[in-house]
């Protein structure tokens, strides 16, 4: 029954999706109630908002950051910055279960070493999309991206080097990591439009976790 808190968690596995791109199913399952709790305390700090882009559109996505460094954007561009802008105060610290999330899914991936500073979180309702985007604000090309996927399931699109890529269309269900680095380190991606649904864990939205070294 889909659902239901009880059901059979997956069995985890890892699927290559490109050279320097892997899929780790299931990864973050067992973990996935504490790391839906220590969202719910970072943004109970630094609430989830919806950006504006520099163009003036506001997203659907609605953001926060923990770490070091935060993500943000508004009309100046986008950008990396140690305050969060609606408190000027610094972001609210990576929870230890984030870190040492990110640090093991990285090393699974064949990324040793991995030491995140920035962690934007996504929080997506029903209708929230994101377009297809690369990832390069972060001065270190050389770290790679870690993002986990919590709540309800998502079509993650992930395209090739060009913006014109046909993208591959996963199905990212709660507990999915993806690890992007090296050769795919700049690969278009976006989250097509999530749908209705209900989650045992998150009720009508998805989160998305997503580790970098930014600075
Ligand atoms: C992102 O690219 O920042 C988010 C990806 C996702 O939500 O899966
Ligand atoms: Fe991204």
């Amino acid at each position: 029954m889909t659902g239901d808190l009880f059901a059979a968690l997956r069995a985890p596995t890892i699927e290559h999706i490109a050279d320097g791109a892997t899929w780790l199913r299931a990864y973050a399952e067992d973990d996935a109630a504490a790391l839906i709790e220590a969202i719910a305390q970072v943004t109970a700090q630094a609430p989830f908002r919806q950006m504006q882009t520099p163009g003036g559109y506001t997203m659907s996505v609605a953001m926060s950051n923990c770490g070091e460094l935060g993500w943000v954007t508004d009309r100046r561009g986008y950008r990396y910055q140690r305050e969060d802008p609606l408190s000027q105060q610094p972001w609210p610290e990576m929870p230890a279960i984030f870190l040492a999330l990110a640090e093991r899914a990285a090393a699974a991936a064949g990324f040793h070493n991995f030491l995140p500073d920035a962690c934007l979180i996504n929080r997506y309702t029903p209708g929230a999309r994101m377009s297809l985007h690369q990832d390069k604000n972060e001065r270190d090309m050389s770290q790679p991206i870690v993002s986990v996927s919590l709540g309800l399931p998502a079509t993650f699109l992930f395209g090739g080097a060009g913006r014109a890529d046909k993208p591959l269309r996963m199905r990212l269900e709660s507990g999915d990591v993806v690890v992007w680095g090296g050769p795919a380190r700049l690969r278009f991606h976006g989250v097509d439009t999530l749908a209705q649904g209900a989650h045992a864990l998150t009720g009508d939205c998805r989160y998305n976790i997503t580790f970098r070294k930014a600075g």
